[in-house]
């Protein structure tokens, strides 16, 4: 695969900074209350301004002339290097990371400055570093663990096919100091894996749709399932036509590349009782729209069309090791969506597996289609909650933007943990109607309903269809067209994908010992 990571060891201590021996030190800084102000803050929170007397010290007034100058404010993700003058510590060099408003404290952002504090590493070949992130408002445990993953997603490269690439070095050892960090040696564990698989979920996304076919990505889900001892079940061509999925084959008639449904199934032995959590994941591996085909431009993004199967992919593997005790199931239908001589006509009727009807109204909305027969089989086969991911409409990017996902369901108690689970993770969702009025949009004259309600509340819409295939589960739907690629690179995102989801579906996993004991159904 084109992209490339490393998960880079990561220690704790309760070591004193000048006790540290590492390449770099890292030290987030609260904007100052007022400027030139070097000593006032709060000092019970996040840290910095607390910190800054004895780093201003350590650094011979580094920190207090940068701040007087203007040259450093502590401004979000603004960067700061100073060489430590004290004989004494065992860092010659400090980075000073702007950590914004002190007010404005969140995981997230702690997560995110240890991303662009490890890029910032990276790129001068630096591959020790030791984190100093302070007393904080954060729990020992959600610093240890947000820490690790964000030195984890800084260890991705975007990669290329150049034959002369000028590659950036690789972080090999960080560091994290907390005062009584040594209890959170799991959830540093915890945040490596989770670091870890975000990547092998972005590395996916990133690969062109020539190298990405279905057939190699249900070989890379199967020796990457495998590996972390998941149940493993590809579907080819034939068991998906035995299985009469109807919409799956309605999609990939148009290709030459034959489709495939992945399985996986993570099943401990310690596992709560009745519970199967399923996630379902949209696994185009090209979208050209088919006979309703898209505009040239941006087309190429299409190869990312399979994300949300990325995500579901990675989350279960995440889950699996780390021991999660929740029976998991993930079902990825796989298939490109090309506009070939026996491809699937606008007004085309196509049979589910579950028996319905559906009137392909535009062959450019084909995830909802192949997501069908798979939330059905994922029925089939003992799920009890399900959540689905699908980079699945233009739509929901208008509405939402590119930072969050929308999040579509029911019962609303179902909906909201997965809304919870997704603010721990840091992946933002954001919840959208799924009132039966909508339905109406996508009624057809001919068949149960149609694949298209137009451009109204087309991401509800899309929802909307999906419930069909849902049965009487709990069920959620994450809408991230949005937010499974960045078009813009950020100082903790190189451009493109995000891995997205991920995060969202190993939290609910943890926390399935709180969802469990709700009645959710209806
Ligand atoms: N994969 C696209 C949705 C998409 C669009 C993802 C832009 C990321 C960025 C999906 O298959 C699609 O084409 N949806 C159509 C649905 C429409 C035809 C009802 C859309 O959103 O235009
Ligand atoms: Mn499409
Ligand atoms: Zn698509």
């Amino acid at each position: 695969m084109r992209s490339a990571y490393t998960t880079p060891e990561v220690a704790l201590s309760a070591r004193r900074p000048d006790e540290l021996d590492a390449d770099l030190l890292v030290v987030p800084i609260f904007e100052a209350a007022a400027s030139g102000d070097t000593s006032s803050g709060d000092t019970s929170s996040g840290d910095a301004s607390g910190n800054a007397a004895w780093l201003d010290e350590a650094c011979g007034g580094a920190l207090s002339r940068a701040r007087a100058s203007g040259e450093f404010r502590g401004k979000l993700y603004d960067a700061f290097t100073t060489p430590v003058i004290a004989s004494s510590w065992k860092t010659g060099r400090a980075l000073l990371i702007g950590a914004g408003k002190s007010g404005d404290w969140t995981a997230e952002r702690l997560r995110r400055l240890a991303t662009t504090a490890g890029l910032h590493a990276r790129q001068r070949h630096i591959q020790r570093l030791a984190f100093v992130p302070g007393t904080s408002r954060i729990a020992t445990e959600t610093a240890a663990q947000v820490i690790a993953e964000g030195v984890c997603h800084a260890n991705f490269d975007g990669g290329s096919y150049k034959t002369n690439d000028d590659k950036w070095g690789w972080l090999q050892h960080v560091e994290i100091s907390l005062p009584d960090g040594l209890k959170a040696q799991t959830a540093v564990e915890r945040g490596r894996v989770i670091g870890e698989l975000t990547n092998q979920a972005r590395a996916f996304s990133n690969e062109p749709g020539n190298a990405l076919t279905p057939r190699a990505f249900a070989e890379h889900a199967q020796a990457i399932g495998t590996a972390a001892g998941l149940g493993v079940e590809v579907l080819d061509e034939t068991k998906i036509a035995a299985l009469n999925m109807g919409l799956l084959l309605g999609v990939a008639r148009g290709s030459s590349e034959p489709p495939r449904l992945v399985v996986l199934r993570y099943e401990p032995a310690n596992a709560i009782p009745g519970v199967v959590l399923a996630f379902v994941g949209k696994g185009i591996t090209f979208d050209t729209g088919g006979i309703s085909i898209k505009p040239a431009q941006d087309m190429d993004r299409m190869k990312d069309d399979m994300s949300g199967g990325a995500a579901a992919i990675c989350a279960i593997t995440a889950i699996a090791r780390l021991n999660v005790p929740v029976r998991c199931l993930t079902l990825v239908p796989m298939t490109e969506n090309m506009p070939g001589g026996r491809a699937l006509k606008p007004g085309d009727v196509l049979r589910s597996a579950e028996g319905k009807t559906v009137e392909v109204l535009n062959t450019d909305a084909e995830g909802r289609l192949v997501l069908g027969d798979a939330l059905w089989y994922a029925r089939q086969l003992g799920a009890t909650h399900l959540v689905d991911l699908a980079t699945l409409t233009g739509a929901c990017v208008v509405a939402l933007g590119k930072t969050t996902s929308g999040l579509f369901g029911t019962p609303p108690a179902w909906v909201e943990q997965v809304r919870r689970a997704s603010e721990r993770a840091g992946d933002r969702s954001w919840p959208m109607p799924t009132f039966d009025d909508y339905k109406e949009l996508f009624k057809s004259e001919i068949a149960d309903f149609s694949n298209t309600g137009g451009r109204p509340a087309g991401s509800i819409t899309a929802a909307l269809f999906l419930k069909e295939f849902a049965g009487d589960l709990p069920w959620a739907h994450l809408d991230i067209a949005g937010t499974a690629w960045a078009e813009d690179a950020k100082p903790y995102q190189p451009k493109g994908a995000t891995g997205v989801g991920v995060r969202t579906l190993v939290e609910l996993a943890l926390d399935a010992g709180t969802w469990s004991k709700l009645n959710l159904r209806g």
